[in-house]
């Protein structure tokens, strides 16, 4: 797979669809220089109930081995399997029950007023440096009690960990801005976990410290790990989730103008969103026995991505999945993954994402993107989100 890249083009995901409707027709299951890649529904919803043929730990396929990224592997769910994994999610879905997240919902509120307050009276500005970048990350680190004025640290981690989503970072790259990026945030996540255990608050870091599995605690550095994890998976994410569903609204006046005069479709319009532009397009998987996928043999040790993009446009699944229909049946989208490593943050996100928008909706009576300015986007092949949308309200 050859990407040449322009994020400023009108959208970059347009050749990203265009490749997943290609491989869904011809070649579903293949194999590249990158491992496999595998696009159909069926095929994937296979490989993510199947943990033991194919597992999440993916750290196993990179070779040479990246021992310097132990230390963020640690405590970290995704990419681990089980049983260590059900013992680890049982411990850190305590900080993300149902009541903790519905919970959130006046703060959610509060937190996306006083971010549109601050550019009350202006016509024109930049949904994501205005709402959609502040919105998740302040929810994060007050459900995991980390101080707002350390923002522009996690801004700094986050561009660079932003890059470790593949076996395929340049060991260069990863000398030079992950792993140092790595030490600096353990260290900082480190010395938050020793101030809970010694003074508990009320925080998911301090659920953590003190939460007992099988007689069990998590130890410092997986509580590292898992805070870690948290701050990544849930802001990147959510930032695109409202940032897409703006795009598309904008695309689509008519879904928009739906929403508007009935707000009970905004929830079907929100997972629509997911499913046309999920954040993230692709997961990661690695063989650990030969097996065989869509009429072909695959070895073990093997690194297999499922594009969970392609497989939530997959005809045989979504009729006309091209098409932008808030009020599809959306239900078997993969967005969120499937199985036992589906989103922990899944409710909060879509807390977030309905939230942000009614709110947007109640205050403006009309929001379009700003053709003066320019979007820009994230490369679309790993993050599925504008990374710049000025937008123009009234
Ligand atoms: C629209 C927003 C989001 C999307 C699209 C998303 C997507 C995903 C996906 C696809 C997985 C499964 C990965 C795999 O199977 O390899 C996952 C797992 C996870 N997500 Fe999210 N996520 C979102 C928001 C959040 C939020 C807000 C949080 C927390 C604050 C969060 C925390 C997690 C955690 C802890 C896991 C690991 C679960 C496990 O392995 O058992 N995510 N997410």
């Amino acid at each position: 797979m050859t990407v040449t890249l322009d994020t400023t083009a009108k959208d970059p995901a347009e050749e990203l669809f265009a490749w997943f409707r290609t491989k869904l027709d011809t070649e579903p299951v293949y194999r590249d220089e990158n491992g496999w890649q595998v696009f159909g529904h069926a095929d994937i919803a296979r490989i993510l109930a199947d943990t033991t043929t194919f597992s999440s730990d993916t750290a196993r396929a990179f070779n040479p081995p990246q021992p310097d990224l132990d230390f963020f592997d640690m405590g970290n769910l995704v990419t681990t399997d089980p049983p260590r994994h059900r013992q680890l999610r049982s411990l850190i879905s305590s900080g993300f029950t149902p009541r903790a997240v519905a919970g959130l919902t006046p703060r959610i509120e509060r937190i996306t007023h006083a971010l549109l307050d601050a550019v009350d009276g202006a016509d024109r500005f930049d949904l994501i440096d205005s709402v959609a970048y502040a919105l998740p990350i302040t929810v994060i680190c007050e459900l995991l009690g980390l101080p707002m004025e350390d923002e522009p640290l996690f801004r700094v981690w986050g561009e660079a960990l932003g890059t470790v989503d593949a076996a395929t970072v340049p060991p260069e790259q990863m000398a030079d801005e992950v792993v140092p990026a790595v030490r600096e945030m353990n260290a900082y996540l480190m010395e938050q976990v020793r101030r809970r255990r010694r003074q508990p608050t009320d925080d998911v870091i301090s659920k953590l410290a003190n939460a007992e599995v099988d007689g069990k605690r998590l130890e410092d550095g997986e509580i590292v790990g898992v805070t870690g994890l948290t701050m990544f998976a849930g802001h990147a994410t959510t930032l695109a989730l409202v940032a897409n569903a703006v795009l598309l609204f904008d695309r689509h006046p008519e879904a928009g103008a739906a929403v508007r005069a009935d707000r009970d479709l905004l929830p079907g319009a929100v997972e629509e969103v997911l499913r046309l532009r999920p954040p993230f397009p692709r997961l990661a998987r690695v063989t650990t026995t030969d097996t065989e996928l869509g009429g072909h043999r695959i070895a073990a040790g093997e690194l297999v991505t499922p594009w969970i993009g392609a497989a939530n446009r997959d005809a045989t699944r979504f009729p006309d999945p091209d098409r932008f229909d808030i009020r599809r049946d959306t239900g078997g989208h993969l967005v969120f993954g499937q199985g036992i490593h589906f989103c922990l943050g899944a409710p909060l996100a879509r807390l977030e994402g309905r939230i942000a928008l009614g709110i947007l909706m109640d205050r403006y009576q009309d929001i379009a993107v700003d053709e003066s300015g320019t979007v820009e986007f994230e490369n679309p092949w790993q993050l599925l989100s504008p990374k710049r949308l000025p937008i123009r309200v009234a």
